[in-house]
Protein backbone atom coordinates (compact mmCIF):
# COMPACT_ATOMS: atom_id res chain seq x y z
CA UNK A 1 0.00 0.00 0.00
CA UNK A 2 1.52 3.41 -1.14
CA UNK A 3 0.73 6.00 1.48
CA UNK A 4 2.94 8.36 1.75
CA UNK A 5 1.87 9.88 4.72
CA UNK A 6 2.07 7.00 6.46
CA UNK A 7 3.56 6.93 9.92
CA UNK A 8 4.60 3.46 11.60
CA UNK A 9 5.32 3.56 14.64
CA UNK A 10 6.81 0.12 16.19
CA UNK A 11 6.60 -0.57 20.04
CA UNK A 12 7.48 -3.66 22.23
CA UNK A 13 4.33 -4.49 23.63
CA UNK A 14 0.87 -3.02 23.65
CA UNK A 15 1.35 -1.01 27.02
CA UNK A 16 4.01 1.49 25.79
CA UNK A 17 2.42 1.49 22.79
CA UNK A 18 -0.74 3.25 24.48
CA UNK A 19 1.64 5.05 26.18
CA UNK A 20 3.08 6.29 23.09
CA UNK A 21 -0.49 7.16 21.68
CA UNK A 22 -1.56 8.75 25.04
CA UNK A 23 1.29 11.20 24.19
CA UNK A 24 0.35 12.34 20.70
CA UNK A 25 -3.26 12.63 22.21
CA UNK A 26 -1.90 15.14 24.19
CA UNK A 27 0.54 16.76 21.63
CA UNK A 28 -2.35 16.55 19.27
CA UNK A 29 -5.44 17.89 21.52
CA UNK A 30 -3.01 21.01 22.94
CA UNK A 31 -2.20 21.95 19.53
CA UNK A 32 -5.99 21.74 18.32
CA UNK A 33 -6.83 23.66 21.26
CA UNK A 34 -4.56 26.78 20.70
CA UNK A 35 -6.08 27.02 17.07
CA UNK A 36 -9.29 26.21 17.22
CA UNK A 37 -10.42 26.53 21.23
CA UNK A 38 -11.36 23.00 20.96
CA UNK A 39 -10.30 19.18 20.11
CA UNK A 40 -13.20 16.89 18.36
CA UNK A 41 -12.02 13.63 18.72
CA UNK A 42 -13.74 9.95 17.11
CA UNK A 43 -13.11 7.05 19.51
CA UNK A 44 -12.87 3.53 18.44
CA UNK A 45 -14.50 0.45 20.02
CA UNK A 46 -13.14 -3.03 20.71
CA UNK A 47 -10.73 -3.85 23.10
CA UNK A 48 -7.00 -2.40 22.26
CA UNK A 49 -7.80 1.06 22.76
CA UNK A 50 -8.88 0.63 26.36
CA UNK A 51 -5.21 0.54 27.27
CA UNK A 52 -5.27 4.25 26.32
CA UNK A 53 -8.50 5.18 27.36
CA UNK A 54 -7.10 4.24 31.15
CA UNK A 55 -3.85 5.66 30.45
CA UNK A 56 -5.80 9.15 29.84
CA UNK A 57 -7.95 9.00 32.81
CA UNK A 58 -5.11 9.38 35.07
CA UNK A 59 -2.06 11.35 35.79
CA UNK A 60 0.12 12.17 34.20
CA UNK A 61 -1.36 12.18 30.62
CA UNK A 62 -4.56 13.16 32.00
CA UNK A 63 -3.56 16.30 33.59
CA UNK A 64 -2.38 17.29 30.28
CA UNK A 65 -5.56 17.32 28.58
CA UNK A 66 -8.08 20.44 28.80
CA UNK A 67 -10.65 17.49 29.10
CA UNK A 68 -13.44 20.62 29.17
CA UNK A 69 -12.28 21.59 25.14
CA UNK A 70 -13.04 18.13 23.68
CA UNK A 71 -15.92 17.16 21.96
CA UNK A 72 -16.41 13.11 22.03
CA UNK A 73 -17.71 11.26 19.22
CA UNK A 74 -17.38 7.51 18.02
CA UNK A 75 -16.13 5.88 14.79
CA UNK A 76 -19.07 3.26 15.39
CA UNK A 77 -21.05 1.87 17.56
CA UNK A 78 -23.04 -1.61 18.19
CA UNK A 79 -26.95 -2.48 18.10
CA UNK A 80 -26.76 -1.88 22.06
CA UNK A 81 -27.92 -0.21 24.84
CA UNK A 82 -25.04 1.93 26.31
CA UNK A 83 -24.75 0.47 29.34
CA UNK A 84 -24.10 -2.98 27.53
CA UNK A 85 -19.93 -4.06 27.79
CA UNK A 86 -20.62 -5.18 24.02
CA UNK A 87 -21.20 -1.49 23.56
CA UNK A 88 -18.33 0.96 22.38
CA UNK A 89 -19.60 3.48 24.71
CA UNK A 90 -19.55 1.76 27.40
CA UNK A 91 -16.28 0.88 27.34
CA UNK A 92 -14.87 4.24 26.81
CA UNK A 93 -17.14 5.70 29.50
CA UNK A 94 -15.91 3.54 32.04
CA UNK A 95 -12.50 3.13 30.95
CA UNK A 96 -12.45 7.32 30.59
CA UNK A 97 -15.18 9.66 30.31
CA UNK A 98 -16.86 8.66 33.69
CA UNK A 99 -13.43 9.65 35.45
CA UNK A 100 -13.18 13.06 34.12
CA UNK A 101 -15.50 16.41 34.96
CA UNK A 102 -17.31 16.74 31.53
CA UNK A 103 -20.62 18.28 30.37
CA UNK A 104 -22.82 16.28 28.85
CA UNK A 105 -23.20 18.34 25.82
CA UNK A 106 -19.29 17.18 25.07
CA UNK A 107 -20.38 13.62 24.36
CA UNK A 108 -22.15 12.63 21.25
CA UNK A 109 -22.82 9.17 21.33
CA UNK A 110 -23.99 7.11 18.54
CA UNK A 111 -27.80 5.48 19.39
CA UNK A 112 -27.34 2.82 17.47
CA UNK A 113 -29.55 0.81 20.16
CA UNK A 114 -32.59 2.81 18.55
CA UNK A 115 -34.59 0.42 16.25
CA UNK A 116 -34.25 2.56 13.60
CA UNK A 117 -30.82 2.58 12.89
CA UNK A 118 -30.92 4.48 9.60
CA UNK A 119 -32.42 7.60 11.19
CA UNK A 120 -30.28 6.88 14.10
CA UNK A 121 -27.02 7.31 11.78
CA UNK A 122 -28.86 10.48 9.91
CA UNK A 123 -29.21 11.95 13.19
CA UNK A 124 -25.80 11.43 14.16
CA UNK A 125 -24.48 12.67 10.62
CA UNK A 126 -26.79 15.81 11.79
CA UNK A 127 -25.36 15.91 15.08
CA UNK A 128 -21.90 16.12 13.67
CA UNK A 129 -22.85 18.85 11.09
CA UNK A 130 -24.23 21.05 13.96
CA UNK A 131 -20.90 20.65 16.21
CA UNK A 132 -18.91 21.75 13.04
CA UNK A 133 -21.77 23.79 11.82
CA UNK A 134 -21.53 23.11 8.35
CA UNK A 135 -24.33 21.15 6.96
CA UNK A 136 -25.39 17.68 6.74
CA UNK A 137 -24.77 16.01 3.15
CA UNK A 138 -22.04 18.42 2.22
CA UNK A 139 -18.70 18.00 2.28
CA UNK A 140 -17.50 16.41 6.14
CA UNK A 141 -15.81 18.27 8.48
CA UNK A 142 -12.59 17.54 9.45
CA UNK A 143 -12.13 15.95 12.73
CA UNK A 144 -9.27 16.40 14.44
CA UNK A 145 -8.55 12.93 15.47
CA UNK A 146 -9.93 9.72 14.41
CA UNK A 147 -8.76 6.77 16.25
CA UNK A 148 -9.10 3.15 14.72
CA UNK A 149 -8.56 -0.60 15.51
CA UNK A 150 -8.16 -3.15 13.11
CA UNK A 151 -9.99 -6.72 13.04
CA UNK A 152 -8.63 -10.11 12.03
CA UNK A 153 -9.96 -9.32 8.82
CA UNK A 154 -8.87 -6.39 8.00
CA UNK A 155 -12.40 -4.72 9.33
CA UNK A 156 -11.66 -1.00 10.57
CA UNK A 157 -14.82 1.00 12.35
CA UNK A 158 -17.48 -1.33 11.17
CA UNK A 159 -16.42 -1.43 7.79
CA UNK A 160 -16.07 -4.83 7.32
CA UNK A 161 -15.22 -6.70 3.95
CA UNK A 162 -17.23 -7.08 0.88
CA UNK A 163 -19.92 -4.53 2.62
CA UNK A 164 -22.12 -2.49 0.23
CA UNK A 165 -21.46 0.28 2.46
CA UNK A 166 -17.67 0.29 1.60
CA UNK A 167 -18.80 2.38 -1.78
CA UNK A 168 -20.57 4.89 -0.05
CA UNK A 169 -19.41 8.18 -1.06
CA UNK A 170 -21.56 10.36 -0.05
CA UNK A 171 -23.11 10.32 3.87
CA UNK A 172 -20.53 10.58 6.66
CA UNK A 173 -22.56 7.95 8.93
CA UNK A 174 -24.48 4.83 7.95
CA UNK A 175 -26.35 1.81 9.08
CA UNK A 176 -26.01 -1.39 8.10
CA UNK A 177 -26.46 -5.10 8.49
CA UNK A 178 -23.27 -7.13 9.27
CA UNK A 179 -23.60 -10.46 7.57
CA UNK A 180 -20.44 -12.28 9.57
CA UNK A 181 -22.16 -10.86 12.78
CA UNK A 182 -25.65 -11.22 12.47
CA UNK A 183 -26.23 -7.82 13.58
CA UNK A 184 -26.39 -4.24 12.69
CA UNK A 185 -23.54 -2.09 13.08
CA UNK A 186 -23.78 2.36 12.57
CA UNK A 187 -20.55 3.69 11.69
CA UNK A 188 -18.34 7.00 10.27
CA UNK A 189 -17.93 6.19 6.50
CA UNK A 190 -14.42 6.37 4.63
CA UNK A 191 -15.71 10.02 3.56
CA UNK A 192 -15.52 11.80 6.96
CA UNK A 193 -12.80 9.31 8.18
CA UNK A 194 -10.18 10.73 5.51
CA UNK A 195 -10.89 14.14 5.87
CA UNK A 196 -9.94 13.92 9.43
CA UNK A 197 -6.69 16.05 10.56
CA UNK A 198 -5.13 12.45 12.25
CA UNK A 199 -5.87 9.13 11.66
CA UNK A 200 -4.18 6.31 13.95
CA UNK A 201 -4.81 2.95 13.96
CA UNK A 202 -3.81 0.54 17.16
CA UNK A 203 -3.02 -2.62 16.39
CA UNK A 204 -1.53 -4.79 18.97
CA UNK A 205 -1.27 -8.53 19.31
CA UNK A 206 -0.04 -11.74 17.43
CA UNK A 207 -3.74 -12.45 15.97
CA UNK A 208 -3.48 -9.00 13.69
CA UNK A 209 -0.15 -9.83 12.66
CA UNK A 210 -1.55 -11.43 9.24
CA UNK A 211 -4.32 -8.52 8.34
CA UNK A 212 -1.44 -6.17 8.53
CA UNK A 213 0.86 -7.21 6.36
CA UNK A 214 -1.72 -7.66 4.25
CA UNK A 215 -3.28 -4.32 4.62
CA UNK A 216 0.04 -2.42 4.90
CA UNK A 217 2.20 -4.61 2.13
CA UNK A 218 -0.09 -6.53 0.32
CA UNK A 219 -2.19 -5.25 -3.11
CA UNK A 220 -5.08 -3.21 -2.62
CA UNK A 221 -7.76 -4.99 -2.26
CA UNK A 222 -10.06 -2.71 0.07
CA UNK A 223 -13.05 -4.28 -0.88
CA UNK A 224 -11.46 -7.58 0.90
CA UNK A 225 -9.34 -5.27 3.64
CA UNK A 226 -11.69 -1.96 4.34
CA UNK A 227 -8.99 -0.75 6.38
CA UNK A 228 -7.11 0.27 3.20
CA UNK A 229 -9.67 2.64 2.56
CA UNK A 230 -8.77 4.89 5.08
CA UNK A 231 -6.12 7.24 3.02
CA UNK A 232 -6.35 10.87 5.05
CA UNK A 233 -6.82 13.31 1.84
CA UNK A 234 -4.35 15.87 3.81
CA UNK A 235 -4.33 14.64 6.85
CA UNK A 236 -1.70 12.43 8.89
CA UNK A 237 -2.13 8.42 9.01
CA UNK A 238 0.13 6.68 12.08
CA UNK A 239 0.14 3.27 12.54
CA UNK A 240 0.76 2.70 15.90
CA UNK A 241 2.01 -1.25 16.44
CA UNK A 242 3.21 -3.54 19.22
CA UNK A 243 5.75 -6.00 18.03
CA UNK A 244 3.61 -9.04 17.92
CA UNK A 245 1.31 -7.32 15.76
CA UNK A 246 4.42 -6.44 13.58
CA UNK A 247 6.33 -9.99 13.28
CA UNK A 248 5.39 -10.55 9.33
CA UNK A 249 5.76 -6.45 8.14
CA UNK A 250 9.03 -6.62 5.88
CA UNK A 251 9.37 -2.74 6.07
CA UNK A 252 11.63 -1.06 8.30
CA UNK A 253 10.10 -0.04 11.74
CA UNK A 254 10.25 3.31 13.11
CA UNK A 255 10.81 3.49 17.14
CA UNK A 256 11.61 0.81 19.28
CA UNK A 257 9.60 2.33 21.31
CA UNK A 258 8.96 5.06 24.17
CA UNK A 259 9.60 4.82 27.64
CA UNK A 260 5.92 4.56 29.15
C1 LIG B 1 -15.56 -2.39 17.03
C2 LIG B 1 -14.44 -1.58 16.47
C3 LIG B 1 -13.64 -2.43 15.56
C4 LIG B 1 -12.37 -2.74 16.32
C5 LIG B 1 -11.64 -3.89 15.69
C6 LIG B 1 -10.46 -4.32 16.58
O1 LIG B 1 -16.67 -1.86 17.20
O2 LIG B 1 -15.29 -3.55 17.37
O3 LIG B 1 -14.74 -0.42 15.98
O4 LIG B 1 -13.33 -1.86 14.33
O5 LIG B 1 -11.55 -1.59 16.36
O6 LIG B 1 -12.55 -4.98 15.57
O7 LIG B 1 -11.00 -4.71 17.81
P1 LIG B 1 -10.03 -5.14 19.03
O8 LIG B 1 -9.31 -3.90 19.46
O9 LIG B 1 -10.97 -5.66 20.08
O10 LIG B 1 -9.09 -6.19 18.50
Amino acid sequence: MSAPSLTLRRFPDSAQMCAAAARQWVELAAAAIAESGRFTVALSGGSTPKGLYELLAAAPFGEKVEWGRVEFFWGDERAVAPDRPESNFYMAERSLLEKLELRPEQIHRIRAEENDRGAAAEAYEAEIARVFGVSAGGKPPSLDLVLLGLGVDGHTASLFPYSEILHERARWVAAHYVSKLGADRITLTPTIINGAAHVIFLVAGAEKAAALAEVLEGPEDPERLPAQLIRPISGQLMWFVDGAAAALLRRGIGDKGDAP
